[in-house]
């Protein structure tokens, strides 16, 4: 028995495995540009495997074509040659398909401001913003410098990329930010932390206000959209522009702020009326006492003393039932007696 549970479990282990590798298909299985690129040597394998396969966008499914253009539905066993499947998927002289899929076109390796276009094919608002920013306009840092880890491994940001190390520290936006500028980056940092943990702090005071039955349109438009907030300051935030940032973030208190007062308020009168409610009770309970006393009172010493009367003998005593048995008895064999 000791050994057989284990055993059940590794073999439901097991099955459950094989289940999930039948009933799942490979995704990407008809994707033509990664099944080229795994099996290329060098640094291409090396992205569809490692890069590509741990960031976000594999998780999302966005392919290789869907950053670089070209035709991803193509098979091999439709071209003569390699080479020939490799440039009708690159989109090489296919003029005819360019004209009717101008979003495909095939872009290569590309640097600085472009990485921004490329990127902004699906997050336009970031483009726009991180565009017009000091960092746009000098085409460097590029989207791929602050969330592209070996360029294509783009994990769920966090604000560890807000780096104010210095350059002995290996800081990574120190190469172009001394102490003078620095100070905006750390300001940056300290202005999105505080917001986030001021959004996060007072969706649960409104959590506890709506337990208590109280509503606010304009309250919930933050805390029931906290998600979407986030996430728009996280697209102006890429304006790198003080004035913008510190505007919204502004927003944002004002509403947190007003959150805590109405929870303020109300926590108050619920603790006042709970006070009412105990000092109350406590009066209720001040009479009651001095009523019982008055009671006391009046048989204690109003009432005249009745002298205490001994038990009656024989009424109360208790005798073992063999003895009740035979005092019942008596008078029977008494009577019956010649
Ligand atoms: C039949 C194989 C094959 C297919 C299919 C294929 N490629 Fe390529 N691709 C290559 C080869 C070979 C190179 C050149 C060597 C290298 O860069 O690794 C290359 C190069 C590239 C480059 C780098 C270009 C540069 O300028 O450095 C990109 C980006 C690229 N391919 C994307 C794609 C995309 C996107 C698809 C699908 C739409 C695709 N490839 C389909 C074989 C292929
Ligand atoms: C999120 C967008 C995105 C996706 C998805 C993407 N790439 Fe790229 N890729 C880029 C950008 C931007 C560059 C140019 C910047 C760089 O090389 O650092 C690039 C560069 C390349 C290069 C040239 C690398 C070099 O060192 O010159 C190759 C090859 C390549 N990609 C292949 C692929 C393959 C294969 C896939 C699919 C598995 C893929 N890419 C998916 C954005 C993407
Ligand atoms: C074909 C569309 C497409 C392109 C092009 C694209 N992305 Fe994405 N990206 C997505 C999708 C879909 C997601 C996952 C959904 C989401 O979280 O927004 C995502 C997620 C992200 C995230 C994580 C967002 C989050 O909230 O966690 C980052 C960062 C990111 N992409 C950066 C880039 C960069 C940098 C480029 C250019 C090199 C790029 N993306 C190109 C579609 C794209
Ligand atoms: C200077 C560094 C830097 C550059 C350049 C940069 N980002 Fe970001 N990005 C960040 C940081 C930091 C965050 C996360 C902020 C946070 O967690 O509050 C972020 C967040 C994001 C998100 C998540 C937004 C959301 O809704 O949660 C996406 C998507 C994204 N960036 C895409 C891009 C794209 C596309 C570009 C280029 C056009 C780009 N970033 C350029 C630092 C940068
Ligand atoms: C390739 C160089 C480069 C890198 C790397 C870089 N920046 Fe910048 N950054 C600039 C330039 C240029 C400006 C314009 C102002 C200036 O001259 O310093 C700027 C401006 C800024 C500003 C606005 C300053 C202000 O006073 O308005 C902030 C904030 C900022 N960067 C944050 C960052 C953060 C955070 C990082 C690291 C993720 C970073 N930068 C990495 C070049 C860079």
């Amino acid at each position: 028995m000791k050994i057989a549970l284990p055993c059940m479990f590794v073999a439901i282990a097991m099955c459950s495995v094989a289940w999930g590798v039948e009933s799942k298909a490979e995704p990407f299985a008809d994707n033509a540009c990664v099944q080229c690129h795994r099996d290329l040597p060098g640094r291409s394998s090396h992205i569809v495997s490692v890069e590509w396969k741990q960031s976000i966008h594999y998780t999302a499914s966005v392919g290789c074509d869907g950053c670089h253009g070209g035709n991803a539905a193509i098979r091999r066993d439709q071209f003569q040659s390699d080479e020939e499947f490799k440039r009708a998927a690159h989109l090489e002289r296919n003029p005819e398909f360019l004209l009717m899929n101008r979003d495909k076109e095939f872009v290569s390796a590309v640097r600085g401001r472009s990485v921004s276009y490329l990127c902004g094919k699906c997050h336009a608002k970031i483009k726009e913003q991180h565009l017009g920013s000091p960092h746009g306009e000098f085409g460097d840092p590029t989207c791929l410098y602050c969330h592209g880890q070996g360029s294509h491994q783009i994990t769920q940001p966090s604000l560890a990329i807000i780096d104010p190390r210095g350059r002995a520290e290996g800081g990574r936006c120190s190469p172009c930010h001394r102490s003078g500028t620095m100070k905006a980056v750390t300001t940056i940092k300290q202005m999105l932390t505080d917001t986030e943990a001021r959004i996060a702090d007072s969706g649960e005071k409104y959590k506890k206000l709506e337990e208590w039955g109280y509503r606010n349109l304009e309250l919930e438009k933050l805390h029931h959209h906290a998600k979407e907030t986030r996430s728009q300051l996280r697209q102006i935030f890429h304006s790198f522009n003080m004035r913008d940032i510190t505007n919204f973030t502004a927003e944002i208190q004002a509403v947190t702020d007003r959150t805590e007062a109405s929870y303020q308020l109300i926590d108050r009168l619920r603790k006042t009326q709970r006070k009412q409610t105990a000092v109350g009770s406590m009066a209720v309970l001040l009479l009651l006492s001095f009523a019982a006393l008055l009671i006391f009172y009046k048989h204690a010493f109003l009432e005249p003393h009745k002298p205490k009367q001994p038990p009656k003998s024989g009424t109360k005593s208790v005798r073992p039932p063999s003895d009740r048995r035979m005092a019942r008895a008596e008078p029977v064999s008494a009577g019956t007696a010649p």
